[in-house]
């Protein structure tokens, strides 16, 4: 099988997790830049890994353009969740239409506030503040999942591991 795997990363949580998984798979891994239509006709098999930015996996529209829809895809999301069954259904719903469309993981990346850009900082604030606002309302009415994306946020942190690829390992390698 000729595999590999493109990533699309801002501040290089995505792009370690992807460097990792290439390292363990022996496979390829580009920078989404540098795949196109002919880069692609080289392979097989495509492990496609994008960050979360308001619910969408980065870069997934542009890279389904790239690629064969009916070909080998495995797709990886990148976010500030912890990883749960729950919250990869949600990542699935929000992203593709089709439910049974691409075998879909969930990785759990960091936060690192000195590499974001500043339409990404007034993004960011701008989903925190409406989270803020509902807890000003009613602090009862916060998710677990409102709290943990909130703290997510608070400071410099990688949750960047080899052991969160075990399951598509275990998926990659059957
Ligand atoms: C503007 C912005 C929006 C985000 N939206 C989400 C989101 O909707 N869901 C989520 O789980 N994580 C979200 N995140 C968290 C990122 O996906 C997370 O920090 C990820 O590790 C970034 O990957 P990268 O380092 O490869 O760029 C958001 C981060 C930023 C900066």
């Amino acid at each position: 099988m000729n595999r590999v795997i493109v990533y699309q990363s801002k501040t290089g949580h995505t792009e370690a997790y992807a460097k990792l998984l290439a390292e363990r798979l022996n496979c390829k891994v580009l920078d989404s830049k540098a795949f196109n239509r002919n880069t692609a006709s080289e392979y097989n098999q495509y492990i496609f890994m994008g960050w979360l930015r308001a619910a969408k996996i980065a870069g997934l529209n542009a890279f389904l353009r790239k690629v064969d829809p009916d070909s080998n895809i495995v797709i990886g999301a990148v976010g500030a969740s912890p990883k749960s069954h729950d919250y990869t259904e949600k990542v699935r719903n929000a992203n593709f239409q089709d439910k049974n469309s691409y075998p879909l993981y969930y990785f759990q990346g960091g936060f690192d506030p000195e590499k974001l850009t500043f339409p990404l900082k007034v993004m960011l604030k701008k989903v925190a503040d409406s989270i803020k606002k509902k807890q000003e309302k009613n602090p009862e009415i916060l998710t677990d999942e409102d709290k943990e994306f909130l703290s997510f946020f608070q400071n410099k942190h990688s949750e960047v591991s080899e052991e969160n690829l075990e399951d598509i390992l275990n998926y990659l390698q059957e």
